[in-house]
């Protein structure tokens, strides 16, 4: 059986407003609705978790100007509030936000985190980034963002003082002794007085242990630095890396880390980004795919934008009919992203790369759901990871597709669990 999850890559923010199927986006935008639909069909499909992406800019490294961004919509509403009215809506399903550990305070990160833990009885995940670009960093007062591998270093630190935060407080501190008037424990709590090279915090956390005591936590490294911190903490590892023989090596070498670091590969679940199309009949399915790369290769500015956002360079300025731009040693952003950029690009223009590559997925998934739950089945027997993170735009349409398409079909094949086995995200997420 493989896990499932889904990745919302505009996190609580706006998904194509002025396609065909994007619903009511005027009167939904900000708002949980199509959300909590989501969160409820994905749990009626028996998924393991829906997470929300999050950043904080508006992304103005296209053209150097705010243009580009703000008429498509690239906004961001904060993920958090919208944790507890996810949770409140269902009872299984794991939620997993995303917060910037270079930015988040990590008192303020553990604390948040207990607390949703709690709203959400047990079923919360924190997806650790750290973060893109200068601008971002800039909002939190920075002069400009901090150098990729020294982000992860900071990140690995942060990782232990929220962890050394959460477990400030014994398990079974809380006692509610009502004849002796004793509400916890004081020998069961303590100060952390943690001093690391980056972090200090005395401790402990004013919040009472969290069902899981500690969330489900989420990275996505692609670099050998990012790959480090995930396989060092991480519960789940999302990935988007290209092809079988590519998912085999990213499974192969955080197995190695992890053992490593004295954990066993099975401690992390690693899901591979997946895009699927359906139809009807497969040649439907492969007629639409057709049409949406057609619409895809239309849109350059897009495709030049997203490699701005992730290179932190302006692919504006580059000429479209030269070679790739070679930036390598240059990337402050997400470094394995424009690394698998730049091997597309080999040999190739900017044009043909930008009208080619609109989506990074692990494999291509084109068919009925029957079809594409045996491609599925057999990507994973080969590759050998745990499964796939859907990361399609956040419509009805296309959640219903997979909830009562692709799920169905996955269940008939024993493929996906039929029901929850317990209360708590991760141990769902680690029964198998
Ligand atoms: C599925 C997926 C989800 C991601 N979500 C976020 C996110 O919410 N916020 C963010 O700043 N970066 C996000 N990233 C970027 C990663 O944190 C990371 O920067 C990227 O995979 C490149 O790896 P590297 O930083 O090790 O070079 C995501 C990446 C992937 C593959």
């Amino acid at each position: 059986m493989f896990h499932m999850g889904w990745f919302l890559s505009n996190g609580f923010g706006v998904y194509g407003w002025n396609q065909q199927w994007s619903g009511n986006v005027a009167a939904d935008v900000a708002q949980p609705g199509l959300f909590v639909d989501m969160a409820t069909s994905l749990e009626r499909a028996g998924f393991d978790y829906m997470m929300l992406e999050d950043s904080s800019v508006i992304p103005d490294i296209y053209g150097g100007n705010l243009e580009f961004a703000t008429r498509k919509g690239t906004v961001r509403h904060d993920p958090m509030p919208l944790v507890p009215l996810l949770a409140a809506a269902t009872s299984r399903i794991g939620i997993i936000a995303t917060a910037a550990t270079t930015f988040y305070p990590p008192f303020l990160a553990a604390r948040l985190f207990n607390t949703l833990d709690h709203l959400s009885n047990g079923r919360v995940g924190i997806n650790i980034v750290t973060a893109s670009p200068h601008a971002a960093a800039q909002n939190y007062g920075l002069e400009k963002h901090i150098e990729h591998d020294l982000r992860y270093e900071m990140a690995d630190e942060w990782m232990d003082l929220v962890t050394a935060l959460w477990e400030s407080w014994d398990a079974d501190a809380v006692v509610m002794d009502e004849a002796a008037g004793v509400f916890a424990d004081h020998t069961k709590v303590r100060r952390v007085d943690f001093e690391g090279r980056f972090y200090k915090s005395r401790g402990p956390l004013n919040t009472v242990p969290s069902p899981q005591r500690k969330p489900v936590i989420c990275q996505a490294g692609g670099s050998p630095a990012g790959r480090e911190v995930a396989a060092k903490h991480a519960d789940t590892i999302i990935a988007a890396v290209v092809g079988v023989e590519a998912m085999k090596e990213y499974r192969d070498d955080i197995s190695r880390r992890m053992i490593a670091h004295g954990r066993k590969p099975s401690d992390a679940k690693i899901l591979f980004l997946v895009v699927p199309t359906f139809g009807d009949t497969d040649q439907e399915a492969h007629d639409r795919l057709d049409r949406q790369r057609a619409a895809a290769a239309a849109d350059l500015e897009g495709a030049l934008a997203g490699m701005s956002y992730t290179s932190g360079h302006d692919f504006s300025k580059f000429d479209l009919d030269g070679p790739f731009p070679d930036l390598t040693g240059k990337v402050n952003g997400h470094q394995s992203t424009y690394a698998d950029y730049a091997k597309a690009g080999e040999g190739k223009t900017l044009r043909e790369v930008a009208s080619t590559r609109s989506v990074v997925e692990s494999i291509e998934l084109v068919g009925t759901p029957d079809t594409v739950a045996v491609q599925m089945k057999e990507a994973m027997e080969y590759a050998g990871g745990d499964g796939f993170l859907i990361a399609k735009p956040v419509t009805r349409r296309n959640i219903t597709e997979i909830a009562d398409g692709l799920a169905p079909a996955l269940r008939r094949r024993g493929l996906i669990r039929s029901s929850y086995t317990y209360e708590h995200f991760r141990d769902n997420l680690l029964e198998y």
